[in-house]
């Protein structure tokens, strides 16, 4: 980077947050994180999601350091930028277009669209081991400063489908959050730093006022993931999720056969309206993974899922850990696998799974040196 003026701003895709004396900056879109204190977390402090020109900033960055000349802020504040930039968590121009040019948007024509993104690596500053991840330094910064990263709000327990497996009991399934209760936790949630919100259900598009929710959202500047049956997705959601810029919207799909699907469901013809939305959203280039529990069911067919997923350059998760439900009765566990079933699920995914199989490789190794 030259010593030349530039305009700069933070990506849409970044989101900073406050952590003690440390500033934390977090990219949605490549899932990279870091923690920078002292002079980096000052430099991080004047860059905005509003461009501004380097000279600007290296003015307002000189009256917090008055002893160091100008010169050698502008110098540490340009190494500081290309660092940030390679990382795609920043952007630089000449002008205000190139900015704008410059910003990454989400699309499935990417070589690695986000949604299959997920290395254990990612988490990693970089491959020297010596160096801890973000996380680690995180979670060791917390263990005695704890906050709120993250909340799941349940906007209704309505729902249109009946899941067998479903921890809300289906009489249960009777109430909306009102929206002021819900801008209010949004409201105290910023306030408290919250970065990430998960919007579910229910079926949370059946909350009459998800756009609002959803714009609320995005106006407090969190990472924002819904979670839902995609059944009800119309072309106006799809303009409202593209707008507010989301993390990835989640879709439950349990089977690739429509019956065994819709027998999960309990709803008649839902498999066919949730895969056809899938497409809508992929063709708008709205970032989606698929959630697939695998359950008694499904047990034999679930790796369909995974592999149609894959195809479409999807995410897709499976779990076999099924709750009870909420009101402590335990009739939707009947259809969870057996201990049995459980042992060569397991056995798949060490065999199938890159990630986890990578991530147990790193669990694996002996102590890590560490630093600080
Ligand atoms: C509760 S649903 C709410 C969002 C939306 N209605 C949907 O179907 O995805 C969110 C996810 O939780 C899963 N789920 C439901 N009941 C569960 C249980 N008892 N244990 C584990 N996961 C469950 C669903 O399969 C779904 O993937």
């Amino acid at each position: 980077m030259s010593q030349n003026n530039y305009f700069i701003k933070l990506s849409s895709n970044s989101f900073v947050r406050d952590i003690g004396k440390h500033k934390y900056i977090y990219n949605q879109l490549t899932k990279h994180d870091r923690m920078y204190n002292e002079s980096g977390g000052v430099f991080l402090s004047f860059i905005t999601r509003e461009s501004k020109e380097k000279g600007v900033i290296i003015s307002e960055i000189s009256e917090v350091f008055k002893n160091v000349s100008r010169e050698t802020v502008e110098t540490d504040f340009d190494e500081f930028v290309k660092d940030l930039e390679e990382d795609k968590f920043i952007i630089t121009g000449e002008n205000l277009k190139e900015l704008n040019d410059k910003e990454v948007v989400f699309s499935y024509d990417m070589k690695n669209p986000k949604t299959i993104t997920r290395s254990y690596k990612d988490l990693m500053k970089d491959n020297d081991d010596s160096i801890k991840s973000t996380q680690e330094i995180l979670y060791k910064y917390l263990e005695n400063d704890t906050r709120l990263f993250s909340i799941q709000l349940e906007l209704t327990s309505k729902c249109n489908e009946r899941c067998v497996h479903c921890y809300i009991p289906h009489a249960l399934k009777l109430d909306t959050l009102p929206l002021d209760t819900i801008l209010k936790v949004l409201d105290e949630a910023k306030e408290m730093g919250l970065l990430h919100v998960i919007l579910s259900g229910g079926e949370p598009l059946l909350h009459p006022n998800i756009k609002e929710i959803i714009e609320h959202c995005r106006k407090n500047d969190f990472v924002i993931n819904i979670l839902t049956n995609a059944t009800l997705i119309t072309d106006d959601l799809i303009k409202i999720f593209k707008k507010n810029n989301l993390d990835f919207v989640q879709v439950s799909v349990y089977s690739m056969g429509e019956e065994e699907h819709d027998s999960i469901t309990q709803v008649k013809g839902s498999f066919k309206k949730t895969v056809e939305n899938i497409g809508k959203m992929i063709e708008n280039d709205i970032p989606i993974q698929i959630s697939c529990p695998i359950l008694k069911q499904n047990y034999k067919s679930y790796k369909n899922v995974l592999k149609w997923a894959e195809n479409l350059k999807v995410n897709a998760n499976t779990d076999f850990i099924i709750a009870a439900q909420t009101d402590l009765s335990k009739d939707n566990l009947r259809n969870r696998i057996s201990s049995e079933e459980v042992e060569i699920v397991i056995q798949d995914i060490i065999e199938n799974d890159e990630f986890y199989k990578e991530k147990i490789s790193l669990d694996l190794k002996p102590e890590k040196k560490r630093i600080g």
